[in-house]
Order: structure tokens, then sequence, then C-alpha cells
């Protein structure tokens, strides 16, 4: 059953410090990492949600030893060649990067696997993986030519490939880096716009030798990667919803602790800054192989601005919550360009707008993004979350400012990326 939940705050305003939880993206790498490399990899700050489970639970059937005691993991392997052959399917739950990571990583071994996700999951394109793991050589079996999962994956010795990437995906790029440090030769990777670099710098703290000019990146195929401990910082995916909360409910003030700065992510942090927003950054030095610090944020008055190019990539997963606090700037905010939000975990240009609306906002979604007038005072109302963790969590921000309450149709679906966001948020709202 699930279980649907009514938000009701009565002009709150938000005070306090808020640790941020782990980064999703690299606490799915570090298990990842840990289980392709040889020897002991202990992880700090792992993110316990579902879609991070979800990874464990594929490289336990794959026979990797993992334990998990909180945010501590640790991972002993004997390198990729020594996986099981799983006797269950994978099952990758609602997560696109375990899923498609997982693709480039088994393509190579020399294990036989199946791999299957959720409804959505079933519904997410993967040719944009499956096409340059098949010109690697892999041998991918699933519905429409291996376009969709369930997929079935024979391992298969690969060779390198010079690839161009068709769209600006982490998801991708990682892919094809992982089944490239099992593969013959040099593998080649250039991107129109640079998205996320975790792979890359993971490679990099596991002793792989990875050369990043700009926009290509290159690896050399055959290289063993070494056993290590990894410090995950807090997701600025997480943080993003208390990031604006902070700023669009009056007289609030917060103070994030833990998030992560990689400057491939940072996007949401410039729009802040350019709508207005009263945004002030302390880094912590060496404390993780990424960057890291304290992010605190007031209430502001905030203008409308324009959002495209390759700011999109750095903001990709934030869009929702930015839709919301452009509801609130003054001005019109259009975000274009972003149309791969049509293939996240819903489509969410339209779960966006759609939703927002009924709460009373200006907004129209257009072929590649949205307008946005504001401000604009909302009202309550029943949302839905088409089991999207990130429209839900937005819906919940927005419950703050709206003049009467809002219910959500699906509270666990937030689990996904943020277990303890409700536990969190009741410790800031005043
Ligand atoms: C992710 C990459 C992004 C992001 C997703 C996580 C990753 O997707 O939206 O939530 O961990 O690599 P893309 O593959 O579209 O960049």
């Amino acid at each position: 059953m699930v279980a649907s939940k009514l938000l009701d705050y009565a002009q709150p305003s938000l005070q306090g410090t808020l640790r941020i939880p782990g980064d999703k993206s690299v606490s799915h790498r570090s298990v990842m990492f840990g289980a392709i490399a040889k020897g002991i990899t202990t992880v700090e700050g792992f993110l316990q949600s579902d879609d991070c489970l979800s990874t464990i639970d594929c490289f336990k059937k794959l026979g990797v030893e993992i334990s998990v005691d909180g945010e501590s993991v640790r991972i002993t392997s004997d390198g990729i060649d020594a996986w099981n052959e799983p006797s269950e399917i994978l099952y990758t739950g609602n997560s696109g990067t375990t899923t498609r990571l997982m693709l480039g990583i088994l393509a190579g071994s020399s294990i036989s696997s199946v791999l299957i996700g959720d409804e959505s999951i079933q519904k997410r394109p993967m040719k944009r993986v499956t096409d340059p793991l098949k010109e690697m050589g892999a041998k991918l079996i699933g519905r429409a030519n291996a376009q969709l999962t369930p997929i079935t994956v024979e391992g298969a010795p690969l060779k390198a490939i010079q690839y161009e990437m068709p769209v600006a995906s982490a998801q991708v790029k990682s892919a094809i880096l992982l089944a490239a440090l099992g593969a013959e030769g040099e593998t080649i990777i250039t991107e129109k716009e640079t998205s996320r670099d975790h792979t890359e710098k993971m490679l990099q703290h596991f002793g792989a030798n990875i050369s990043v000019d700009d926009k290509t990146i290159s690896l050399l195929g055959g290289q063993a990667l070494k056993g290590t401990h990894v410090v995950v910082p807090g997701d600025i995916s997480s943080a993003a919803f208390f990031l604006v909360a902070g700023a669009i409910v009056p007289h609030s003030k917060l103070i994030l602790q833990n998030v992560g700065l990689n400057p491939t992510r940072t996007g949401i942090i410039d729009v802040l800054h350019e709508m207005g927003a009263t945004i002030t950054i302390e880094l912590d030095s060496n404390k993780s192989h990424e960057e890291m610090g304290t992010v605190q944020v007031e209430t502001s008055n905030l203008v409308g601005t324009e959002i495209g190019g390759d700011l999109i990539p750095r903001l990709i997963d934030e869009i929702p919550i930015i839709a919301l606090l452009a509801t609130q700037a003054k001005g019109k905010t259009i975000i274009r360009d972003a149309e791969e939000l049509k293939v996240k975990e819903t489509n969410r240009i339209d779960a966006v707008v759609n939703e927002l609306k009924k709460l009373g906002a200006n907004i129209i979604a257009t072929n590649d993004g949205m307008v946005i007038e504001g401000p604009t005072a909302l009202h309550g109302g029943d949302l839905h979350t088409y089991g999207d963790h990130r429209i839900g969590m937005m819906a919940a921000i927005a419950s703050l400012i709206t003049s009467s309450p809002v219910t959500i149709d699906n509270e666990a679906c937030i689990a996904v990326s943020y277990p303890n966001f409700f536990d969190q948020l009741s410790t800031v709202v005043k």
C-alpha cells in the first residue's frame, strides 16, 4: 500500500543546522569500484537510500562480500574475475545509475546475468548505453534490441572505442568508462557538455590512470583497481531542497554542513546567486577526494533568471525545486535545453508543471523546459508524486509556503534518495 501524507505547516520559519546525507552518485560508485577493485574498500558517509541499497544488493548476488553498518560500508573483493554468476535476476529498483553502470561493468565480465528494474526503469531508455557498449563488443539481449530492460548481459571480451556522446549523461559516460577499464586498447570519450565527473575522480582515487583534457576523457584498458577508503560528501541534490526552502520561507536561516561541492554539480548555487539569494559557502579542505563544505542560506528577495546550455547538466536533478524557487522570484524564469527531464524517473517537465499549477503557480511547459512567472502566492492542493522522489520533496517544500495544506500521494518514494528527509525537515521547522 502506498501511503499518502498530509503536509500542514502553519506559516513556519526555518532555523538550524543540518548535516546533509551522502551523495547518491558517489555512494553507488563507491560500492561499484570497491567490488571491481582487489582488496578491502571502506566507505564513510554512505547514503543508505533505496537506490544505493539496490546497488549493494546486485553485488551481493554476484558474491561480493559487503557489510553495512549505518553510513559505513566495507567491501571485500578479489576483483571482477572472482565474482559468481548470479543464480538470481539482478534487481536495480528505481535506480537509473545502478542499471546503466551495471550494464557497463557486466558487459566485459566473464559471467551471464539479467538486469531488471521497477516500472519506471522498464520505460527508461537504455539504447544510449547499449549502443556504445555493443560497439565495444558487448553481448546484450533485451526488448526492442536491448533498448529497454530487462536486459541479459553475456559477458564478453571488449575493445576500446572512440565515442562522441550524443547526450550529456554521466550515466552513459560512466558505463563506457567502466567497460573501458577491462577493454583492449584506449577508450576516448568526447562530451559536448561536461556531465558530473564522479567516475573520473573515483577512477583516480582507486589508482587508475585517466586523462581528462577539457571535454575529452581517455582511459587505457587493462588497469587494475586497488581497494581504498572513500569519504562520500553530502548530496548537493538533497541539500538543494533546503537551499531553496531557506531562500523562500519567510524569516529563515539554514546552515547546511557536509555539502558536496564538486563543480560539475554546483549549478544550483550559481542559480541561487544569479537570482539574488543570500548564500555563503565555506570550503572544508581535504576531507574527501571530492570538494565539500558548509553552505548557509537566508530568506531572500529573488529575481527571475534564464537557465540553459552547459548549466543544465550541472543542475539537472535540481530543476523541480528550482521551478518552485522561480514561483517566488520577481519576473520570468526560463528553463531551456532540458529535454532530458522527459526521461528521468518520470517526465519531470510535465510532472513539475502539472503539480505546481495545482498550487496556483504561473508556469507553462515548453518543448525543452518551462517558463515560470512570479512571484505567486501559492495555495494548498492534492499533489501527485508520480513515484518520483524529487517531485515528492518539491511538493513538501512547497507546502511550507502554501496558504493551506498540501497532500502527497506517495511518501515512500522519497526514500529513493533521502530517507530521513522529513526527520531533518522537522528539526528546522520553527
Ligand atoms: C547520475 C547522473 C545524472 C543524474 C542522475 C545520477 C549519475 O543522470 O540525473 O540522478 O549518478 O551518474 P545523467 O546520466 O542524465 O547525467
